[in-house]
């Protein structure tokens, strides 16, 4: 029911050339991917020419923010309608990062979520514990509040069309990583949570990724586990060669979905 998903998160990273040179070289390592649906999310610079360089391939384009308006005096921001214009397909809503360095609050992820839906972008939210908030045991108390938050007021039509990830804050670029089935734990818990927000069916066909320094030698653990739906992959997604391993080894097997 649901084919896994592997998003690579560009973070503020790639100038021009880099940034065609490294989508142009996923494009050809990814060229029919199977099992597993593929996109990249580049800084806004670099979309247009991202766009260009995957024009014609599966690989999906997508951006890490936006605002929730249409258009206005909102010095530096970008709009949904902006990026759909751009050919982008999903968006990053909620990153740790953004929660934290530039103060994002619940509220406005969740009018970033909405708009993105009102625009056809897959808003791709991220939830997540620090390493203190898990050493309080309120993980599933934090990832709740996030997920409850972001997602308040959809229809079910529209739950179904976003994606969670999981991306607890201390396994982003650390090299730690939550095991997999820690992860699992997470996962299953969020998907608990969509089954009340929407119902069963439309909770089985939503996709929650794990984020959180995934690499080529551990996606495959992790896209053993049932409720793991594929990656969220910043550091990783920065070397061709990574990231198609990755995807490679977060694709369904032969091609079933899971569930
Ligand atoms: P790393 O893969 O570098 O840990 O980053 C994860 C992340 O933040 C993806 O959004």
């Amino acid at each position: 029911m649901r084919t896994p998903m592997v998003v690579a998160n560009w973070k503020m990273h790639g100038r021009l050339a880099e940034a065609r040179e490294l989508a142009q070289a996923v494009r050809d390592g990814l060229k029919r991917p199977r099992g597993v649906e593929v996109a990249i999310c580049p800084p806004f610079t670099a979309l247009a020419a991202v766009a260009e360089v995957l024009a014609g391939s599966p690989l999906m384009l997508g951006a890490q923010n936006c605002h929730w308006e249409e258009s206005g005096a909102f010095t530096g921001e970008v709009s949904p309608a902006m990026l759909a214009e751009l050919g982008c397909r999903l968006v990053v809503l909620g990153h740790s990062e953004r929660r934290h360095s530039s103060r994002e609050t619940d509220e406005e992820i969740r009018r970033k979520v909405a708009a993105a839906l009102r625009h056809r972008l897959q808003p791709v939210l991220c939830v997540g514990e620090t390493a203190e908030e898990r050493r309080q045991g309120l993980t599933f108390t934090v990832v709740e509040g996030q997920l409850r938050a972001g997602l308040a007021g959809l229809p079910a039509e529209d739950l179904v069309r976003c994606t969670i990830a999981y991306e607890p804050v201390w396994a982003i670029g650390t090299g730690l990583t939550a095991t997999p089935s820690q992860a699992a734990e997470v996962h299953g818990y969020l998907r608990g949570l969509l089954s009340e927000l929407g119902s069963k069916e439309s909770a089985q066909a939503i996709r929650i990724l794990y984020g959180g320094s995934v690499k080529p030698d551990n996606a495959g653990s992790f896209a053993q586990e049932p409720e793991i739906d594929g990656a969220l992959v910043g550091g990783a997604s920065l070397q061709a060669a990574s990231f198609i391993t990755i995807a490679k080894k977060s694709a369904a097997k032969s091609g079933a979905s899971k569930e």
